[in-house]
């Protein structure tokens, strides 16, 4: 016995009580359909489940899911991460289905608000219930018909007239072009007119630092120890927060002194159209303000969480669509003659006039263009701006296929 306990013995002893330790603490429990343990990706491992795809980058990670449906199919299958709640993936559409009629089992949920609360603090993408709900009414208003019909009518001709004009000049110089910037600026100046009354660049102060923020608010995602990682490599991080919250309460501030500035130097249109823009400019804030009252830094968290929930996925998508009808020819060429000959049966016989509202909105109507449509998602479908949702189950729940989800379950 003493012999036992002496030397390597007691190295051993210890080696197992910590094995053992570690596995009560970090084993997640398996989630069943109908008293079956759900199915785990091929090459889980015991303890470390599927932690370790998730330090790889994020372009790993994403391949690995993608090859996961594959595996699967729409069956629901379970994910396991050491130190996290057990999760689910689904893409059973009668699952995904219950998954959105129930927001009151679903929520937010700590693993993603802890990650996000730094960028987006009580912004919509962090809320549940009344809060959501405030925010989610602003922002329908905000997309309204009547300003829908100014962006399209308006403000999309000007904005992309001048970004036409950039483009041309560098092409005529035998330049490269970024597309990608194009598009930022171009939803950046749109964005920023109609729901804040700024001026908004891709390449500001505000961009730079809100990227970056972004950046390393997705790491975390796959960080498991970010809280103690970033104290040392955060300084950026801090750096790029304090201007973002800066620039928040700017505009709230902006909005509630009820400046109208209209600073823009682009070309001088016909008082209608100014006008219609003008009331339209900074709409969204205003909405806000109204529905969330004086509460200066959940209007910014608010305004700031719109932001990049229109412009950067609008841009990104577009992105994403040129780059590939770039690659073919033939659809490129496909879509051109749709719109062509859209705009020749539609404006026959009408001079077109030089400037905005030469082709209006109703004219290009998504219903008008199927082929260009199919080309638009399938592009989201390849590449899509946001490629997952995470929720928490607050609440113990069976999904309809009988999968048994206990509360705290993370749903992806
Ligand atoms: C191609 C462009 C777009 C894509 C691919 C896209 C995609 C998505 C996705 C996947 C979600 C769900 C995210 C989640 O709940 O975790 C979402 C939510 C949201 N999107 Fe978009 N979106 C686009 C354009 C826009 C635009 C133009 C706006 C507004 C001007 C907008 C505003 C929002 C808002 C406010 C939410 C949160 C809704 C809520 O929580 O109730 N999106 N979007
Ligand atoms: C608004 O206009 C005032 C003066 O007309 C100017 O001082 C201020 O900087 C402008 N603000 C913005 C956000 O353009
Ligand atoms: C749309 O919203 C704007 C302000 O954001 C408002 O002036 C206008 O009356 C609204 N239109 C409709 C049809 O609700
Ligand atoms: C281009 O798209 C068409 C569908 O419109 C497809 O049939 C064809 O294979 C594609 N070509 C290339 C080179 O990807
Ligand atoms: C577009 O740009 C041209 C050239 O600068 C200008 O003459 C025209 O007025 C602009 N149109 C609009 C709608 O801004």
């Amino acid at each position: 016995m003493t012999a036992l306990l002496d030397g390597s013995g007691l190295l051993w002893l210890a080696l197992i009580c910590t094995l053992a330790v570690c596995r009560f603490l970090l084993l997640t429990p398996s989630i069943r359909r109908n008293g079956i343990p759900l199915r785990k990706p091929p090459g889980t491992l015991p303890i470390a489940g599927n932690g370790l795809v998730f330090l790889r980058d994020r372009q790993k990670l994403f391949s690995w899911f993608v090859k996961c449906e594959r595996h699967f199919g729409i069956e629901t299958f379970q994910i396991t991460v050491p130190t996290l709640h057990p999760g689910v993936v689904i893409n059973d559409p009668n699952n995904l289905d219950y998954v959105f009629k129930n927001e009151g089992v679903f929520a937010k949920g700590d693993f993603v608000k802890q990650r996000s609360w730094d960028l987006f603090g009580n912004g919509i993408i962090n809320a549940d219930g009344e809060l959501w709900k405030a925010q989610r009414k602003a922002g329908s208003h905000f997309l309204n018909t009547s300003n829908l019909r100014v962006l399209t009518d308006v403000a999309l001709p000007r904005y992309l007239n001048s970004s036409l004009e950039h483009v041309r000049a560098r092409a005529n110089n035998g330049e490269i072009v970024d597309l990608q910037l194009v598009f930022h600026e171009i939803t950046s100046l749109l964005m920023g007119k109609m729901a804040y009354d700024m001026e908004m660049h891709a390449d500001g102060d505000f961009t730079m630092a809100f990227e970056h923020a972004s950046g390393v608010v997705t790491e975390r995602f796959q960080n498991p120890l970010w809280f103690i990682t970033e104290i040392f490599t955060g300084f950026r991080f801090r750096k790029s927060l304090a201007t973002i919250r800066k620039f928040g309460l700017d505009i709230v501030n902006n909005a509630i002194d009820g400046h109208q500035n209209s600073s823009d130097s682009l070309a001088q249109l016909d008082d209608t159209n100014e006008k219609r823009l003008d009331s339209v400019s900074g709409s969204l804030i205003q909405s806000l303000l109204t529905a969330l009252g004086s509460q200066q830094k959940l209007v910014a968290d608010a305004a700031l969480t719109y932001l990049t929930a229109g412009r950067d996925t609008t841009a990104q998508a577009l992105t994403w669509c040129l780059y590939l009808l770039m690659q073919n020819k033939s659809a490129m060429e496909r879509v051109r003659d749709e719109v062509q000959g859209l705009i020749e049966k539609k404006t026959l016989g009408f001079r077109r006039r030089d400037g905005e509202g030469d082709i209006s909105s109703a004219v290009l109507a998504p219903t008008s263009l199927p082929y260009t449509m199919a080309v638009f998602y399938e592009a989201l479908r390849l590449y899509p701006p946001i490629p997952f949702e995470i929720r928490e189950c607050e609440q113990a729940t069976t999904l309809p296929d009988g999968t048994f989800l206990p509360e705290k379950a993370v749903i992806a």
